[in-house]
């Protein structure tokens, strides 16, 4: 990511701020719903419309990606321990983080049209390839 790459990254999640959770959510709900095959990780949760533990996930999806955006130049350091976690235990198919990365460009599309300039539309796409990477950067 270049210097304007993290600055809009930045931007963006400054403007998007305490509605973050709610982003997660809507991204989450997005793709089990658009990508049903994404629901095959979550065979315990229940993904109804609406769902508590979708809205639980989306906060912890939202606060990791904030944590990300905060820590822009150590993505790797900042989510480390998630990284261990989804690729040596949870094992997801790294193409999953591409389809939850297009949704949660698609909410925030949707959520706040004008924030989403095709400057920051690239910014938060490669930002969001970065995160992918790092989460699937251990398997073995
Ligand atoms: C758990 C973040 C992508 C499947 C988690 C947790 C976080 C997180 C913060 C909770 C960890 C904890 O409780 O300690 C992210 C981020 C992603 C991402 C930032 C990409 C932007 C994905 C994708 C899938 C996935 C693409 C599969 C389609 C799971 C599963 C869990 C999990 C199955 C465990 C859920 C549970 O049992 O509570 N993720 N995740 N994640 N993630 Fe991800």
């Amino acid at each position: 990511l270049s210097a304007a790459d993290k600055a809009n990254v930045k931007l963006a999640f400054c403007k998007i701020g305490g509605q973050a959770e709610e982003y997660g959510a809507d991204a989450l709900e997005r793709m089990f719903t658009t990508y049903p095959q994404t629901k095959t990780y979550f065979p315990h949760f229940d993904l109804g419309k609406g769902s508590a533990q979708v809205k639980g996930h989306g906060k912890k999806v939202a606060a990791a990606l904030v944590e990300a955006a905060n820590n822009i130049d150590d993505i790797a350091g900042a989510l480390s321990k998630l990284s261990d976690l989804h690729a040596q235990k949870l094992r997801v198919d790294p193409v999953n983080f591409k389809l939850l990365g297009q949704c949660f460009l698609v909410v925030v599309a949707t959520r706040n049209p004008s924030l989403l300039t095709p400057e920051v539309h690239a910014s938060l796409d490669k930002f969001l390839c970065a995160v992918g990477t790092v989460l699937t950067a251990k398997y073995r």
